[in-house]
């Protein structure tokens, strides 16, 4: 059994300075990692480079034990990888279910000759209404995506980034600019709409990180320096040293 998605002695550089210097890490079908590290240790520069959207100087990215460094962004999600962004990537002026439907749709497009896909499409609406539902969008699925709440979106930015049944969910600072309320609500949602598949997640807030994660992995200057469950890196004393200190300890004490 292959993993998930393995990254061999990746690295990156940009002109001559190396930003992610040798990372390997192998991820098991349906777990839940967090990225964590403090900024500019290259979190979302690894995310690039697993997305496709950056190429590797150097080492390997394997998604199900398929070679897919040097692929295309779009030949990596066709092949069951999706990741949402920092910025949030939903259509305004379509409403909820139509954004969700454009994803849908697009991942039959894809798999299907144009007769099966016209053929499909009642299946698509149905899968559409639940992603609706999933996301918790019942109420405003008519509602043009721009005149939602800001966690409104953030939520149909998951539902367009798990619509097309990727198995590998990448997403970067999923609960940046949420309230305490919100993030909860958010982690909640999230946990629910990626039972059975993998997550990765960066994540700057311990409380939901320790809440959310199978294992946490812990990104310093370019390296993965700790990856394993909450309890083991939170006893770390590499990770202590480097990075966590005090927020490991407020979370810990619950705060
Ligand atoms: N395209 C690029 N060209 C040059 N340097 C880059 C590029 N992209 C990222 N970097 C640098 O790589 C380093 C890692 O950046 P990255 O965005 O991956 O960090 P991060 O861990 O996601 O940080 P944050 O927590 O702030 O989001 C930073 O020093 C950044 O300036
Ligand atoms: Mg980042």
């Amino acid at each position: 059994m292959s993993y998930a998605l393995e990254l061999k002695a990746l690295t990156k550089s940009f002109g001559k300075t190396e930003i992610i210097r040798g990372v390997d890490l192998a991820v098991n079908a349906g777990e839940r990692i967090a990225v964590i590290g403090p900024n500019g240790a290259g979190k979302s520069t690894l995310f690039n480079l697993i997305s496709g959207r950056l190429t590797p100087s150097s080492g390997e990215v394997l998604l199900n034990g398929e070679r897919i460094d040097g692929k295309k962004p779009y030949e990596i999600n066709r092949l069951g990888l999706a990741r949402s962004f920092q910025i949030t990537n939903i259509f305004p002026k379509l409403s909820v279910f139509e954004n969700l439907r454009c994803g849908v749709l697009w991942s039959l497009g894809y798999r299907y000759t144009f007769l099966r896909f016209l053929s499909n499409l009642d299946d698509a609406n149905e899968r559409t209404e639940e992603l609706v539902r999933q996301v918790g969008l019942e109420r405003k699925r008519d509602v043009l995506a721009v005149n939602l709440t800001y966690a409104e979106q953030r939520a149909l930015e998951i539902g367009v980034t798990i619509a097309g049944g990727a198995s590998v969910i990448l997403l970067d600072e999923p609960t940046a600019g949420m309230s305490k309320t919100e993030t909860s609500h958010f982690i909640a949602l999230i946990k629910e709409v990626t039972i059975g598949k993998t997550l990765l997640t960066v994540e700057h807030d311990m409380g939901v990180v320790f809440g959310l994660a199978d294992k946490i992995a812990v990104v310093v200057y370019g390296e993965v320096i700790a990856f394993d469950t909450p309890a083991a890196v939170r006893a770390n004393a590499k990770v202590q040293e480097a990075y966590l200190g005090s927020s490991v300890a407020d979370a810990q004490a619950g705060h």
